[in-house]
């Protein structure tokens, strides 16, 4: 009894002394431990798992997390791997490699030409211009579009857009505008057209069988019509999926911080994220805070709560209201806010015993190639370390970290 005590009691010890150790090991910010477990596993370098140039939206995403914190905390490790990571996919004459075509007008990879930008605002080098270049001139001279003018996705996916869209390529839209043309009207109308366009065609404002009327917006619609989950009522897609939404909130504030307030689009815009923003915070799961992965049926058999997008709307609920979006007077933007992220940490975020974090739940991929329906987005199976979830989760904790 007395031995078995001790034996405990060491063991008790041991567990203690591994819990300090443990501590630390790993740095107090949430949004400094995502970046460094992703950087210490070598994701978003520019690169694939067999060591290929690649260019991604992943990629660019968690790039635009190093940058902010780059700038928050100075660590030059993080402004390192964004070079390095770029300098993987654009050659020493400006040529974009990583598997990048521009006549497969795809709005997926624009969401590196950010950091193009970036670095060439940082060192001169034309390279990263030329770049930068190369996306626009996919924009503007060779994407095709519906005769409302919204880019196609991609050409694969004649007349549809999709709220991912907007991440993708409008950001990279706005800032190249904002460095080399900020004075151009018609782009910046262009710009905000498409926001709208996807607003517009999207925004769920009937009740339909089964599905919970949220006024948000739908995954995506076909302006042709032809596509199997095209609905009669615009064309658009049967469900509201949490990371669609998501990307486009996240689109909103970041597009809202460039597009100069003198336009008229910097109104438009804002409307659309007072609009949204309330609405986010009432569809969230009342006990855990967080989201359903399809937003459109909660609690559904085989429905759960996903790890992006929840992570996103907390990054866009915390930007709108710190940088004056919206108007939080009661406090209850925040507070939804907090509740969602404590909710992330607690249940999302893994102590991988190495100095590393893990991070669970995120969906793999949510396409419109399919039918669109509850069954084809609860049937995709949820990734380990998914990229797009873990930079999501450390754009949130940047925000998180200025409360
Ligand atoms: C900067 O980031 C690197 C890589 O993530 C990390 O190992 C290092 O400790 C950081 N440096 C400082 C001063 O925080
Ligand atoms: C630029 O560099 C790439 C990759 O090194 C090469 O394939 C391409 O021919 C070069 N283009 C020009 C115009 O020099
Ligand atoms: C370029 O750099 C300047 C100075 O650091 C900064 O104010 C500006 O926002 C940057 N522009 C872009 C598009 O990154
Ligand atoms: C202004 O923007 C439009 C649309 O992006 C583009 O077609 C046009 O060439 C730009 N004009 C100038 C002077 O840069
Ligand atoms: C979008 O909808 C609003 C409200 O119905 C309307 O005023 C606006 O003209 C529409 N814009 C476009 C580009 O369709
Ligand atoms: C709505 O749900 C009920 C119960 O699951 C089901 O029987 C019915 O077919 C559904 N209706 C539609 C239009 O999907």
């Amino acid at each position: 009894m007395v031995h078995l005590q001790a034996v405990s009691t060491v063991l008790f010890l041991l567990n203690l002394l591994q819990a300090v150790h443990v501590n630390a090991l790993r740095p107090s910010s949430y949004a400094v431990w995502a970046v460094d477990s992703a950087i210490s596993r070598g994701q978003g370098n520019g690169l694939d798992t067999n060591g290929k140039p690649l260019v991604s939206y992943e990629h660019g995403e968690l790039q635009w997390a190093l940058r902010l914190l780059y700038e928050r905390d100075g660590n030059k490790t993080y402004y390192d791997y964004i070079k390095t990571g770029v300098d993987n996919v654009v050659s020493s004459n400006g040529t974009v490699g990583g598997g990048y075509s521009a006549t497969q007008f795809q709005l997926d990879p624009l969401r590196v030409g950010p950091t193009f930008l970036y670095l060439y605002n940082q060192t001169g080098q034309s390279k990263y211009k030329i770049a930068a270049n190369e996306f626009h001139n996919q924009l503007i001279n060779i994407h095709s579009r519906t005769a409302q003018g919204q880019f196609w996705h991609k050409l694969i996916y004649p007349n549809q857009g999709w709220l991912d869209g907007i991440y993708m390529g409008d950001v990279f839209y706005a800032t190249y505008t904002q460095l080399f043309q900020p004075n151009n009207k018609t782009a910046w109308d262009d710009i905000t057209l498409q926001f709208t366009l996807m607003f517009n065609n999207t925004i769920q404002n009937v009740a339909t069988p089964n599905h919970t009327l949220l006024n948000l917006l739908y995954h995506g619609y076909d302006f042709s019509h032809t596509t199997i989950w095209a609905d009669p009522d615009r064309g658009h897609s049967p469900e509201i999926w949490i990371r669609a939404l998501g990307w486009y909130s996240m689109a909103l504030v970041d597009t809202l911080s460039i597009i100069p307030t003198s336009h008229p689009g910097h109104k438009i815009l804002l409307t659309f994220l007072q609009t949204l923003t309330p609405r986010i915070v009432s569809a969230a799961d009342p006990t855990s805070g967080v989201w359903w992965l399809v937003m459109t049926q909660p609690g559904r058999s085989g429905n759960y709560f996903e790890s992006s997008g929840a992570s996103m709307f907390v990054y866009s609920l915390l930007k709108a209201v710190r940088l004056g979006y919206v108007s939080d007077k009661d406090g209850k933007i925040v507070a939804a806010a907090k509740k969602a992220y404590q909710y992330i940490v607690k249940n999302w975020v893994v102590d991988n015993g190495d100095g590393t974090m893990g991070w669970l739940n995120t969906v793999q991929v949510g396409s419109l190639n399919t039918d669109g329906s509850f069954d084809y987005y609860i049937g995709i199976p949820t990734d380990l370390n998914d990229l797009k979830g873990l930079a999501a989760f450390a754009l949130a904790s940047i925000e998180y970290e200025h409360l």
